[in-house]
C-alpha cells in the first residue's frame, strides 16, 4: 500500500501567509482569493493605489472571517519603496512569511522603430529588476517561515508565454515586454538553485492571455476573445480557476519537490508548431 500522508492537507494552504504583488486586480485578484479559499490565515497585497487595494481588501474579506488581510500600497518601480515595503511588510508578518507571488508586471505595445529606451527601461525594471530586489529582500522572512515550519517557503513569480516564444511583433511589438518575461523565468531558475538549499522553492507560472486590464487592448487589437480562443488547442483563453489551481498546487505541499519549474497555462498555444491552422 502507498505510504501517502495525509491527504486531506495534500493542496491545503491552512495557516500560511502569504504576499502578492499586483494583488488589486487581474491575475493578481485572482491569486489573492484562491490563497484565502486554500486557508491562508494572512494576506498581504500590494500596488501602486491605495484606493484599489483597499476595495480588494474588503472583497476579500468578505471571503474569510478567519483570515488577516491587509494592503500595503507601494509602487515596486522604485527600489527605495521595495525596500519600504519589505519594512513594513517585516513588521505586520512578524518576519515571517510563507507564499510570495510575484505578479506585479507592466507591457508596452509598440512598433519596433519607435519602441523607446523609456518603454523598454519601464517593463524591464518592474518585470525583472524589481522582482529580483523583492525576491532578495523577502529572504530572511521566507527563512523564518521555513524554519517555523515542516514545509519550505514558495515564492511563484509570474512570467509569460511571451516569455517562451515569439509573440507580439509589428504595429503593437512587445520587444521589451517579451525579453523581461525571458529574463523572469531563467531568474526563477537561478533562483530555484541559489535559495532551494535555504528552504525556498522557486517557480514560475507562464500564462497565455487572460481578460484583465494589461491584456484588453491587445486582445481588441487581436480581434476579440472569440478569435483569439480559435487559435488555442482547448478552444478558449484563461480564467480564474486556472490561474488559481496552478498557483495553490505550486504553494502546497503536493508540490514540494518542485523547484525550478515553469508551469505555461495557455490550453497548450505555446506548443502549436508554427504555421498549423487549428
Ligand atoms: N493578463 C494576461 O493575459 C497575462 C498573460 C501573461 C502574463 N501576465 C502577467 O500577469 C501579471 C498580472 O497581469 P494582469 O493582466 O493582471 O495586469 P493588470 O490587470 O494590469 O494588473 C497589474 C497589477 O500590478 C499592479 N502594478 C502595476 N504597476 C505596479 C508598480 N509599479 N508597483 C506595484 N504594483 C504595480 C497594478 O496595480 P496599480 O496600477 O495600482 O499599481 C495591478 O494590481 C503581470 O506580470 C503580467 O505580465 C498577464
Amino acid at each position: 500500500m502507498s505510504q501517502i500522508q495525509d491527504y486531506p492537507s495534500l493542496f491545503s494552504l491552512a495557516g500560511k501567509t502569504a504576499v502578492v504583488t499586483g494583488g488589486s486586480r487581474g491575475l493578481g485578484l485572482h491569486v489573492a482569493t484562491g490563497l484565502i479559499l486554500a486557508g491562508c490565515t494572512k494576506l498581504i497585497i500590494t500596488s501602486r493605489k491605495a484606493s484599489a487595494c483597499a476595495d480588494a481588501v474588503r472583497s476579500l474579506q468578505a471571503l474569510s472571517t478567519k483570515a488577516t488581510i491587509l494592503s500595503l500600497p507601494a509602487d515596486l518601480s522604485k527600489p527605495s519603496e521595495v525596500e519600504r515595503f519589505v519594512k513594513e511588510l517585516t513588521a505586520v508578518t512578524d518576519g515571517k512569511v510563507d507564499i510570495l507571488i510575484a505578479n506585479a508586471g507592466a507591457t508596452w505595445g509598440e512598433a519596433f522603430d519607435t519602441h523607446s529606451d523609456a518603454a523598454f527601461d519601464k517593463v524591464m525594471n518592474l518585470n525583472v529588476r524589481s522582482v529580483f530586489n523583492l525576491i532578495r529582500l523577502c529572504t530572511p522572512l521566507l527563512e523564518n517561515a521555513a524554519r517555523q515550519s515542516s514545509e519550505k517557503a514558495r515564492v511563484v513569480t509570474v512570467g509569460s508565454v511571451a516569455g517562451l516564444h515569439i509573440g507580439g511583433i509589428g504595429q503593437y511589438g512587445t520587444y521589451g515586454y517579451a525579453a523581461s518575461k525571458a529574463a523572469v523565468l531563467h531568474l526563477t531558475k537561478h533562483l530555484a538553485v541559489e535559495l532551494g538549499p535555504r528552504g525556498i522553492l522557486l517557480n514560475a507560472i507562464a500564462p497565455g492571455f487572460f481578460p484583465s486590464k494589461m491584456a484588453s487592448g491587445l486582445i481588441a487589437a487581436s480581434g476579440g476573445e472569440e478569435a483569439m480562443a480559435r487559435e488555442v488547442p482547448d478552444g478558449r483563453l484563461g480564467k480564474p480557476e486556472d490561474i488559481v489551481g496552478s498557483i495553490v498546487f505550486l504553494c502546497s505541499r503536493a508540490a514540494e519537490h518542485i523547484n525550478g519549474a515553469v508551469l505555461p497555462i495557455d490550453g497548450g498555444k505555446h506548443v502549436v508548431p508554427s504555421g498549423v491552422k487549428l
